[in-house]
């Protein structure tokens, strides 16, 4: 009896979990999945909890499962509230390897019990386990490697007694052999233990070379490429706690983990086609480095009044945002803005959001959401583009890779990204500080267009000085 309520506990959280996911596929209901999530979390830990406590042995370490909860909840949530939207894809890498380790470490402790006591009978079930507790090794430690060196790639560094060192990207040709030998050697090692699996050496060999395998996958992807590795990353993270639930028999992990799993790797393949890369040449091809373009050319500046005039009884005109409205945190004042155009002239407005605009997949949408843009404005790439023909304006504010006509020459970093056509349109206007590069360190000929016109400033106070300019038509 006691055992159909934990299986019951284990199917509801599973359920919440899946309801959950087909939630966060739209904007809208997005803030509800999250709520679903939480809710599976919290189902499964206390019916783990409950289920180890009348299990014969219980729990033993009630005051760490408690101060571990405790802890945990405090560093989650100082993080969350503490954490800028633009530092968000640091953290989710942070918290990619964190998920990688702990699979990892339950993973160690159950193969420790071996080592400290009795050696398991030889048989398909100690194989079993042996195979999984080495994947999950291998994938958990590859993953809290990997993420970490990922986030210090986003953050741009590492600050080292006072000094920003920044985090290189390195990949010679030579390399792909090399994390070929040792992805076989670890598989290698989890062979041989399946004969003797307390060896303690095999063990520290497994967790060494999958460290390392981490550090070297990711050390040589760069710039443009780095959202698709956070991704599938977080993909890992998730395989890993799965071969962890087949270790300790949990079939709530199982599912959590197979659920990441699969929806990181979707994640990953959706952003692979939006850049128009190969998940191989991401990985394998040291693509899209950090290394910034000079910039040369100079372009004269336009004001806000400028701009006004021009969008004076505009029919069309389509907002396309970048992270550097994340940055300069305007989404409210370009609400306002469309607002304005809509009431005075009647123009129709649109948003036109690249799918990896900004610093996180949704970036965009988000923030938008804040500011209480209407759904239905907010059109993907695909569908936005052949619209631009038509339009009388583009403003692009705080946007650049994303809207970068090189992409379309098939060279450098950008090669063959899909871009948002913000170039078609009759006028160009562009909200950013200066000319400088964006994330993939690519100089913008859009910029030094005769239809385009640059608004040089932070993204905010040019939008407010926009409004007023609008206002006084
Ligand atoms: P970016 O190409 O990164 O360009 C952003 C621009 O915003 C910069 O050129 C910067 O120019 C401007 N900016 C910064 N602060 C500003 C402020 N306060 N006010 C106004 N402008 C400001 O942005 P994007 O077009 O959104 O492209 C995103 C890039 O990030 C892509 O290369 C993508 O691959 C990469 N990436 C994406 C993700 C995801 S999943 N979305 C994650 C990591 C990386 P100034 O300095 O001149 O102002």
């Amino acid at each position: 009896m006691f055992e159909d309520w934990v299986s019951f506990g284990y199917l509801l959280s599973a359920i919440l979990f899946v309801f959950g996911l087909k939630k966060l596929g739209h904007p809208r209901t997005a803030p509800k999945g999250n709520q679903y999530g939480m809710m599976g979390m919290a189902v499964a830990v206390v019916t783990t909890v409950v289920d180890m406590h009348f299990l014969p042995d219980g729990i033993v370490g009630w005051t760490i499962i408690g101060s571990g909860i405790l802890i945990g909840s405090l560093i989650g949530y100082i993080m969350a509230v503490k954490v800028e939207m633009t530092g968000m894809p640091e953290m989710v890498a942070l918290f990619n390897g964190f998920g990688g380790s702990a699979s990892a470490l339950v993973a160690l402790s159950e193969t420790w019990k071996w080592i400290e006591g009795t050696s398991p009978e030889p048989g398909l079930e100690t194989t079993v386990t042996v195979v999984a507790a080495g994947l999950s090794a291998l994938v958990g430690w590859m993953t809290l490697t990997g993420s970490l060196l990922a986030m210090y790639k986003l953050k741009g560094g590492i600050e080292v007694f006072g000094k920003w060192i920044r985090t290189p990207t390195w990949g010679p040709a030579w390399l792909n052999p090399v994390k070929g030998l040792l992805f076989i050697s670890v598989l290698v090692l989890i062979y041989l233990s399946i004969d003797d699996p307390t060896n303690t050496d095999y063990l520290w060999a497994i967790i060494g070379v999958s460290c390392i395998l981490g550090i070297i996958l990711v050390l040589p992807i760069g710039g443009a490429d780095m959202p698709v590795v956070v991704s599938l990353l977080n993909s890992l993270s998730g395989i890993a706690a799965a071969f962890t639930g087949f270790i300790i028999n949990n079939s709530v992990l199982i599912v959590a983990g197979s659920l990441v799993g699969a929806s990181g790797l979707i994640l990953t393949v959706i952003m692979c086609k939006a850049m128009n890369r190969q998940l191989s040449d991401v990985l394998f091809k040291s693509f899209g480095g950090s290394e910034k373009q000079e910039l040369t050319r100079t372009k004269v500046g336009s004001d806000a009044e400028e701009v006004a005039m021009m969008a004076d009884g505009a029919q069309k005109i389509i907002i396309v945002p970048g992270y550097g409205m994340a940055v300069s945190q305007c989404q409210h004042q370009v609400k306002e803005f469309a607002d304005l155009m809509a009431e005075k002239f009647g123009t129709e407005i649109k948003y036109g959001i690249h799918p990896v605009a900004g610093r996180m997949p949704g970036h965009m949408n988000v923030l938008l959401a804040e500011a209480n843009v209407p759904y239905e404005q907010l059109i993907e790439m695909d569908q936005i583009n052949p619209e631009f023909s038509e339009c009388d304006m583009a403003i692009v504010i705080g946007a650049n890779d994303t809207c970068n006509p090189a992409a379309r020459t098939g060279e450098g970093p950008l090669a063959g990204m899909p871009i948002i056509d913000a170039d078609q349109a009759r006028t160009v206007v562009i909200i950013k500080r200066s000319l400088s590069v964006g994330y993939a360190g690519v100089d913008n000929d859009l910029f030094y267009e005769d239809k385009t016109m640059m608004l040089f400033g932070d993204g905010k106070k040019m939008m407010n000085e926009l409004n007023s300019a609008i206002k006084e038509l």
